[in-house]
């Protein structure tokens, strides 16, 4: 048995369970005594057992007894418990179910919901190709052609009824709307501004003001990528009418900006929030409506037959017209931790066929010659990706990393990039491989808005360069109409202090530079602190040192999640919003409020028990259940 030390808790913590340890039978009554104490991962698969008997009994059950859990505990506002365990609570109940206490899937859960696993060593899978790698396959040398530009922009998370005069100091995780009629504009002493606040999400004026500074500052942009997250955070309310409506305007008001757009789906864009089940997940949840919806959407941008694809499961291949560049769009949310139906037993190594379907593609385009742009919402180095999903998508890229110029994607909201290496073990220039470019989020909950501008090679498509754009909402003249300002290039930046210095306007940025840009960090803290800051656009930085600048630059060095440093730790509370800049905490826009709210039941079995007793009295109670022999 491996331990590892719970930083935060101060305790150490049980890692693994063994087979051997599962399958005794108790009570619930007995389990919950025993376990009350007992913050470990063997306890945590035994309050397993206790969740399994309810989600047994029925998800009305179930979404009754935790709702008055949280309720009684306060952690929440009433409301918000109601709607997220409504919501979330029926797809957790469908693993729970089927779940076998000590499996993988259990102890993933476990990790995910009340964060007392560690991951669970990956479980391997040889990922087939049709074809090996060519030999000698690399990168091509820049053409030293005119470059393009290509915008990106990410997780905008637009709330359409956001309210000018609302209060923007309430008791939920995003204010700005009249939720009460104190929270109403004139009644409350914490008016939001029109154009947004740091607790809220998007206005729509606001996500209005960054399509028209893009076409003021980049009239020149042949493209843009948006890497997803239409929808608001408050997703105790979000169901299926609200998203559709969200999608609709949002991508009815990208075609202001007058060229095409290629985007993905978010683990926002969905009701419940998160909700993608996989083809072979037997449910009547479905969220075939999100594709039909950005299907529909997209088709005036990629075309009635990628459309069709992306119909499918989210995820289309697409030539851009006029250029050797193909653009491949991925759901992501097939390997997002809090996609709840995932947690199938056996898990599945291949959700939907996707990685499947991604090396057909990526073997048609080796064998036509084309540049591929691979592109998704989740960072697969994220906390937030399945070790085992994030091993096997990156045989994939080693495999064709001579023919992906380039990863993008947003998620985490920071400003921040991921390495693939060969070898994860002994991580040099020579032997990085590919980069992710993951974009900062427009939304002002963890920083200033932004987007971001490429220098692109016409014919190789490898990034020469980014500038990122912010409007500082620390302005006096924020709130009557933002003005958009260039923040930083990464060429001016970083390229000089690099030895040789990469500044070259035809230089790329290699998988090697960037490699060298963790070198100056380690080596440099002025400049780590500087890239630090960036992270949030500049808004509420503290200096990240030791542990935290450690762990920051593990981060980025691991495209591949188990190689990341992040460490698991019990559960965080739905309401607070972290701040961006330190790499311990899970990515910003985790939208689970039921797993947040479940996983306060560990510290808090004394109340589980009275609600249990109260709602479903003795008999279940002494009801014997699936535990383990802790
Ligand atoms: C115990 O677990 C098995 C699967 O491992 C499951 O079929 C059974 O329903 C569980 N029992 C209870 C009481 O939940
Ligand atoms: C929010 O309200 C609390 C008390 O109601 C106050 O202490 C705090 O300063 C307010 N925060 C902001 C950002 O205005
Ligand atoms: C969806 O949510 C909106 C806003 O919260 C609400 O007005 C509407 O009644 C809901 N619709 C359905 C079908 O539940
Ligand atoms: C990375 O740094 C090494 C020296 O540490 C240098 O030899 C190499 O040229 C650099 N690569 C790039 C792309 O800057
Ligand atoms: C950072 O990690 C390295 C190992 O990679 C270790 O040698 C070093 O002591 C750590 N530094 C800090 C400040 O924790």
């Amino acid at each position: 048995m491996k331990l590892l030390p719970l930083v935060s808790a101060g305790f150490l913590l049980a890692q693994s369970i063994s087979a051997t340890s599962i399958q005794k039978r108790d009570t619930v009554s007995d389990i919950l005594n025993d376990i009350k104490n007992a913050a470990t991962c063997t306890a945590c698969q035994s309050l397993l057992g206790v969740l399994q008997a309810l989600a047994h009994l029925g998800n009305d059950a179930f979404v009754d007894v935790i709702t008055s859990v949280c309720q009684s505990l306060g952690t929440e506002d009433p409301d918000v418990c109601a709607g997220a365990i409504g919501l979330e609570g029926p797809i957790l109940a469908h693993d729970l179910r089927q779940m076998k206490i000590g499996s993988h899937t259990a102890q993933l859960f476990c990790s995910t919901v009340f964060g007392l696993c560690d991951y669970p060593a990956v479980t391997p899978y040889t990922v087939s190709f049709p074809s090996a790698k060519p030999a000698g396959a690399l990168r091509p040398p820049p053409s030293g052609k005119t470059p393009l530009k290509v915008v990106h922009y990410s997780d905008i998370h637009v709330d359409l009824s956001y309210e000018t005069g609302a209060n923007y100091n309430c008791t939920k995780n995003i204010c700005c709307r009249p939720y009460t009629a104190a929270d109403a504009p004139g009644n409350t002493q914490f008016p939001a501004g029109a154009y947004g606040n740091n607790k809220c999400d998007s206005p729509r004026v606001l996500e209005q003001s960054m399509y028209n500074a893009i076409k003021t500052l980049v009239p020149d942009a042949v493209f843009s990528l948006f890497t997803g997250d239409v929808v608001e955070g408050a997703v105790w309310l979000v169901n299926q009418t609200e998203v559709t409506g969200d999608l609709n305007n949002a991508y009815s008001l990208m075609n202001s900006l007058g060229m095409p757009i290629y985007g993905v789906v978010g683990n926002h864009d969905a009701a419940p929030v998160n909700s993608f089940p996989p083809a072979a997940v037997d449910t009547t949840i479905s969220s075939q409506w999100v594709y039909d919806t950005l299907s529909t959407a997209w088709t005036k941008w990629i075309g009635s037959a990628a459309a069709a694809e992306a119909d499918k499961f989210g995820a289309y291949s697409v030539k851009n017209p006029n250029t050797n560049l193909r653009i491949i769009s991925f759901n992501s949310n097939l390997y997002y931790r809090e996609n709840f139906w995932l947690y199938e037993e056996p898990m599945e190594t291949d959700p939907s066929g996707q990685l499947a379907w991604l090396v057909s593609e990526l073997d048609a385009a080796e064998k036509a010659g084309e540049r591929v742009w691979l592109t998704g919402h989740m960072p697969m180095g994220s906390g937030d990706t399945f070790h085992d999903a994030s091993n096997y998508f990156n045989q994939i890229v080693t495999r064709y990393s001579a023919t992906i110029a380039a990863q993008f994607y947003g998620h985490t909201h920071r400003d921040e990039f991921q390495i693939t290496y060969s070898d994860y073990k002994a991580q040099t220039a020579a032997n990085a491989l590919e980069v992710s470019y993951i974009a900062p989020a427009l939304t002002p909950t963890s920083g200033n808005p932004t987007f971001r501008v490429y220098s692109v090679d016409p014919v190789t498509f490898g990034i020469l360069d980014y500038t990122t754009y912010i409007a500082d909402m620390s302005s006096p003249t924020y709130q009557t109409g933002p003005t958009w300002q260039k923040y930083y290039s990464v060429k001016e930046q970083y390229g000089a202090q690099l030895n040789p210095p990469v500044t070259a306007a035809s230089a790329e940025l290699t998988p090697a530079f960037w490699h060298n840009v963790t070198t100056l960090f380690q080596n440099n803290d002025a400049v780590f602190q500087q890239y630090n800051a960036r992270k949030s656009r500049g808004y509420d930085v503290s200096a990240c040192t030791g542990d935290c600048k450690n762990s920051s630059i593990c981060q980025l060095r691991a495209a591949e999640s188990q190689y990341n440093c992040v460490t698991i730790k019990p559960g965080i509370n739905f309401k607070k919003r972290d701040v961006a800049t330190n790499p311990a905490h899970s990515d910003e826009c985790d939208g689970s409020a039921g797993a947040k709210i479940l996983s306060v039941l560990t510290a808090n079995i004394g109340v589980f028990q009275q609600v249990l007793q109260k709602q479903l009295g003795a008999g279940f109670m002494s009801e014997t259940v699936n535990g383990t022999t802790s």
